[in-house]
């Protein structure tokens, strides 16, 4: 047994991790670990809101047809109906724990619309949904006595057979090796099951709307442990982030064009989302950011404008209120009731990942994942909006109803052997670290960005291969360090992205390539094996 052991292991502390913890605490004893702060992860960045059927007039089937037609067929239907079935149970768990989602003037709650969606069927809480969401969970899981937060606690390596005292080749999960931000130190963390929550990897690109820690830790870790990864070709570019040179990563929420908001060019005010879809501003994300993308590079802009100025001054305070106040603030200095927002498309959501059933159960025994490290066959190639805050709140509650179901045949962790240091000392060299941290996220965003073409894939797996040997010799070498283990996942997740691209041979969804830009009949998912 090692010195940290609990009943069940969640890694990450966001909608996902949250949920599960809640769902396993009143049995069981679990630590949630997270790499910063228990907030800091995507979750309490969402804006829009949560997709749900919930007022009469729209359907189940509606919600599953507008997942699958935005997916671009490459969904797994039973995955869809699973978590669209359980939306509404979701919502009112939320609504239970005082998440306070905007109200109706008649219905009990206000609905939003959202890209791709065919009725209003996103609540919401302003335009900072998951900053609520994250804190009701927070506060819910602070209180309980079973769950312990456990902040600045980074996950490096799963621990299996292999690492335990008496040596074994089984793959069962027993924990994690994590490293201690404050204190310092490796440290090996037990538990009878483990759930990886720890989110997408959208910080592989320059440009992304996502929190620092989206490195994608837990698809590495998984698949350096053996489980398989699947669709990590499809990441998404939301279409609308601000433009600005100091300001980065702001997003500007989908529901604005929900509610009106008009995509123009700067130089002329004209319009130019109906040339690309009949459906302009509220057309799926890949389509709506493919066609921004095609008139930056058309006409040589640096942004397109977003503009809702022609909405009433209070509605639009009404609606969005944080968005508003920051882009007055002086940094920034516009008045989004006068003035349009200029925005480009920055990566947003990892569609794919570890590959998991609708138990949350990956390929490893022992090991769980849920929320936006996994490809669970909901999102297909391409996410529908608002349908991630929701995978998290769903299948965070199955995989622990999981544990909980199958406790009793869930073998106690063996011994496990502490974190060796012995072979390695501090290292002489940080730039290596953060040079090649700024080079993997400028060539993602140049080569393997939203129209790609095979040259450009081959151009950076060239690179990758490269920066995996000096990261590795690296690793080999020098005490372990956050930045370190988040550039080691991020080269892992880097090369999984790519040999995805390479290997679909056709453009689907948020994958395409000028090489193969015709859709094939047969929708079938890129699953890499370890
Ligand atoms: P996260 O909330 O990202 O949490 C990841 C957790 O894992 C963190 O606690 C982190 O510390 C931890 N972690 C990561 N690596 C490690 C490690 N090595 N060791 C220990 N801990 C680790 N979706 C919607 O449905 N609706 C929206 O309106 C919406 N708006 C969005 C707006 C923005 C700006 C962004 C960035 C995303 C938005 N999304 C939205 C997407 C959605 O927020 C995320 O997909 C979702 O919240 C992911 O939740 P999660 O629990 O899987 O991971
Ligand atoms: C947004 O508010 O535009 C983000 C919604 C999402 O990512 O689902």
């Amino acid at each position: 047994m090692a010195e940290h052991d609990f009943d069940v292991l969640i890694l990450g502390s966001g909608a996902a991790g949250l949920s599960a913890a809640l769902t396993l605490a009143p049995n069981l004893k679990v630590a949630v670990l997270a790499k910063g702060a228990i907030s800091a992860g995507s979750t309490a960045w969402a804006q829009g809101g949560i997709a749900a059927v919930l007022e009469p007039g729209d359907t189940f089937e509606s919600h599953v047809e507008d997942t699958i037609v935005a997916g671009a067929g490459l969904n797994r239907r039973e995955s869809v109906e699973f978590v669209v079935g359980n939306a509404p149970a979701a919502i009112e768990r939320l609504a239970k724990l005082g998440v306070p989602f905007d109200s109706g003037e008649e219905a009990r709650w206000h609905l939003t619309r959202e890209g791709g969606h065919s009725h209003r069927r996103i609540v919401h809480v302003a335009d900072a949904t998951g900053w609520a969401v994250q804190q009701a969970l927070e506060a819910a899981a602070a209180a309980h006595p079973n769950i312990r937060l456990i902040p600045d606690m980074v996950a490096i390596d799963l621990i299996t057979g292999r690492h335990a005292v008496s040596l074994s080749g089984e793959k069962r999960v027993h924990g994690v090796y994590a490293l201690d931000r404050e204190g310092g130190g490796v440290t090996a963390f037990t538990g009878r099951a483990t759930i990886l929550a720890t989110g997408g990897a959208s910080r592989a690109w320059l440009y992304s709307t996502n929190p620092k820690g989206s490195t994608g830790d837990g698809i590495a870790m998984a698949w350096r442990a053996g489980c398989r990864v699947s669709n990590m070709e499809f990441n998404q570019f939301h279409p609308t982030c601000l433009y600005n040179h100091d300001v980065k990563n702001f997003l500007i929420t989908e529901a604005m064009r929900g509610e009106g908001g008009r995509l123009k060019i700067p130089t002329t005010g004209r319009r130019f989302m109906k040339r690309f879809d009949p459906r302009e501003e509220l057309a799926p994300r890949d389509i709506v950011a493919r066609a921004i993308d095609h008139e930056l590079k058309r006409l040589g802009l640096d942004y397109v404008h977003l503009d809702i100025s022609h909405r009433e001054p209070e509605f639009i305070r009404a609606h969005f209120p944080t968005i508003a106040a920051r882009l007055a603030e002086p940094d920034i200095g516009i008045d989004i009731t006068k003035e349009p927002i200029p925005v480009v498309p920055a990566a947003h959501y990892t569609c794919g990942g570890v590959v998991v059933d609708l138990d949350g159960r990956t390929d490893l025994p022992g090991l769980y994942a849920a929320g936006e490290v996994t490809q669970s066959g909901l999102h297909g190639a391409n996410r529908l909006a608002s349908n991630s805050v929701l995978e998290c709140l769903v299948f965070g509650v199955a995989a622990a109803e999981h544990i909980n179901a199958s406790w009793s045949d869930l073998p106690p962790a063996p011994a496990i052997r502490p974190w060796d240091e012995s072979r390695v000392t501090d290292s002489d060299e940080e730039v290596v670290v953060h040079h090649n941290w700024r080079e993997i996220r400028r060539f993602m965003w140049d080569y393997v960005g939203i129209v790609r073409t095979t040259k450009r894939l081959e151009r950076a797996l060239n690179r990758i291969n490269l920066l995996r040997q000096e990261t590795h010799d690296y690793y080999r070498h020098f005490r372990v360090s956050a930045d370190l283990v988040e550039l080691r996942n991020l080269v892992e997740v880097a090369e999984l992205i790519v040999r995805s691209a390479l290997a679909r041979k056709e453009s689907r969804g948020l994958h395409y390539t000028l090489d193969y830009p015709e859709t094939l009949p047969e929708a079938v998912d890129t699953v890499l094996v370890p």
